[in-house]
């Protein structure tokens, strides 16, 4: 599988990311899932996979700490495409022994803690989701950040086992605005008050213009270390 995600990143280097998408529907049918956070980048793959296929499967990780925006979108990209966004859950056992040991909000107090957070409300949920799978379809884009500029549109996924796509990450955050208005895309109205990526509500806040895009999310750590765990670099 190694060797095809190297043969299929050649193959897509230059392609269009519709192109990506409908190829990997067809060809992975039943094996491929896009992993969304409801963010605008996510919001495209959805409306450009919901266009090849109306049954695509679409999974979304709740925390339980998003923001009340996120699950209003939720509502409405399902209400919008007439589809149902799986919505996975962290083990409620797990979440109850983390917060009774080190506190509701733990991931302020060390990074350790952050780590463990992220692990038992994502990393474990999305384990789940990839089950069985052969690919899994992201939102990332090299422009988002250090951690992300080696991005490619096809990649072996070590961690998981299972080829990754990316059928944005060439795009810059121009291209994906003009996207959404010309195509009428739902997107969270948070982006439009400073926050160019959304997760957790406790772990995200609103940016300056010019900052980095990623300098609202876990802002009291270093750039180098704004990874949840969802993507190893
Ligand atoms: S994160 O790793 O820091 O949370 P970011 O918010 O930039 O990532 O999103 C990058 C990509 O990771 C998204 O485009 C999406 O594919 C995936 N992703 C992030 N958060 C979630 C989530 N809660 N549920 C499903 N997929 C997610
Ligand atoms: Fe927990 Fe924050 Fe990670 Fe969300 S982003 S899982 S609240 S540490």
């Amino acid at each position: 599988m190694k060797e095809l995600a190297e043969e299929l990143n050649k193959r897509f280097k230059k392609s269009a990311p519709e192109e990506i998408i409908a190829w990997f529907l067809n060809e992975f049918d039943g094996k491929v899932a896009i992993s969304s956070s409801m963010g605008v980048e996510d919001q495209i793959i959805t409306h450009m996979a919901v266009n090849v296929k109306k049954d695509v499967d679409i999974f979304t990780l709740d925390t339980g700490r998003l923001f009340p925006e996120t699950y209003d979108l939720i509502q409405q990209t399902n209400d919008h495409y007439g589809i149902r966004i799986h919505v996975y859950f962290p083990d409620n056992r797990e979440v109850e022994d983390m917060v009774n040991t080190h506190g509701i909000n733990l991931f302020y107090k060390s990074e350790a803690n952050r780590k463990l957070c992220c692990d038992v409300r994502k990393l474990r949920p999305l384990a789940r989701a990839l089950k069985g799978l052969d690919a899994w379809i992201c939102g990332l884009r090299t422009e988002q950040s250090v951690t992300r500029i080696l991005t490619q549109h096809v990649e072996w996924d070590e961690k998981n086992g299972l080829i990754k796509v990316n059928p944005l990450s060439e795009w810059l955050e121009e291209e994906v605005w003009d996207y959404v208005h010309k195509h009428k895309v739902p997107y969270n109205p948070l982006h439009d008050k400073g926050f160019p990526s959304i997760g957790c509500q406790p772990c995200t806040r609103a940016v300056k213009p010019g900052e980095d895009v990623r300098s609202g999310r876990w802002w009291w750590e270093t750039p180098e270390k704004k990874e949840c765990g969802l993507h190893q670099r």
